[in-house]
């Protein structure tokens, strides 16, 4: 059973494609208890014909009990500037969620989506002390979609001519894409791109969220398309390397925080954190992001 804490626009567009995908069974559980009530009631019309799977909302977490995957994405707001506006109540909320889960289902994969995501993944792991390998924080993978769409629309390209987009780091401002790796019909991206370029592009990943909200109330498909994926790996034990936010213990040179790196998914998690060769440009971006995620989980 999946269970997705959180049926708001992101916890059920991820529970649509759950469903409509005959991954498993879903649990909406939510804090206002009709809401996932009622999205249970939609999404249950799209199960396949002659499907097994089910879906069913509630408030009760007790239910959650026997979950294989968690998936986090509730909210206490919306934040408007920054998506660490709001780190004090959203700190406090995935405490609560975190004892809950520790109460009733202590074995599952935890799936962070709330934000402020790097602190979020990094309390809810040192609250339950769950295994590192099971708490894992899925933004990263979605940065990089955001790199892919930009190029593609830059050079006017199709997204499958591009190879190897990769951001990593903070899910926020400090967030680095490494154009160092990304090749455009085999061809390294860092040769058509001048410096300036570069930042620019760098600008528009990390502001995405503020331009798609100039047309649309908040992000949600993309991410819920990029948390699917895992979830689908997990299930399916079909091994996926996407970045996404874990806690460091000495890989990349860093201790205690939870950052987005490249790491190898498969039924157990985390099976692997990927090292990357970095320019020394990057190198120093991703220290810098490090050391502001830092400073939020100091500030609490
Ligand atoms: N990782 C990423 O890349 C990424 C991308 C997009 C969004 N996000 C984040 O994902 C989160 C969800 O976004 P959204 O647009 O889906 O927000 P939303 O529509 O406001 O939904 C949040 C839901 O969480 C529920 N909730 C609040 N506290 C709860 C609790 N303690 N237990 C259970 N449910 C609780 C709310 O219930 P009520 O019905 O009672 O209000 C609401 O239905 C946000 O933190 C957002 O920033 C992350």
């Amino acid at each position: 059973m999946i269970s997705i804490i959180g049926s708001g626009q992101v916890g059920s567009a991820i529970a649509f494609l759950c469903i409509s995908n005959e991954l498993d069974d879903v649990l909406l559980v939510n804090r206002t208890k009709d809401k996932a009530i009622g999205e249970a009631l939609d999404i249950s019309n799209a199960i396949p014909v002659n499907s097994n799977v089910s879906i069913h909302g509630t408030d009760d977490f007790s239910k959650i009990s026997g979950s294989d995957i968690i998936v986090i994405t509730a909210s206490t707001g919306v934040y408007l500037k920054d998506r660490t506006e709001m780190i004090g109540a959203q700190v406090n909320m995935i405490k609560e969620i975190a004892n809950k889960i520790k109460k009733y289902c202590p074995s599952a994969i935890v799936l962070v989506v709330s934000n402020p995501l790097d602190v979020l993944t990094y309390v809810f792991q040192k609250e339950t002390k769950l295994s590192r390998n099971k708490v894992i924080g899925i933004a990263s993978s979605l940065d990089t979609s955001r790199f892919r769409y930009l190029l593609s629309e830059k050079f006017n390209i199709k997204q499958s001519q591009i190879s190897d987009a990769l951001v990593i780091g903070e899910h926020g401002d400090s967030m680095v894409p490494i154009f160092s790796r990304v090749k455009i019909n085999g061809k390294k991206v860092v040769e058509m791109l001048t410096n300036s370029e570069k930042e620019k592009i760098s600008k528009e990943i990390q502001n995405y969220w503020k331009s798609l909200r100039l047309f649309k109330s908040r992000s949600q498909f993309g991410i819920a398309k990029n948390t699917f994926d895992v979830i689908r790996s997990i299930i399916k034990n079909d091994e996926l390397i996407i970045p996404a936010s874990i806690v460091l213990n000495g890989e990349y040179g860093e201790n205690d925080i939870s950052i987005g790196i490249p790491l190898k998914i498969n039924k157990d998690g985390v099976k692997e954190i990927i090292g990357i060769k970095l320019d020394e440009s990057e190198n120093e971006l991703l220290k810098k992001s490090s050391q502001t995620i830092r400073n939020y989980i100091e500030s609490l």
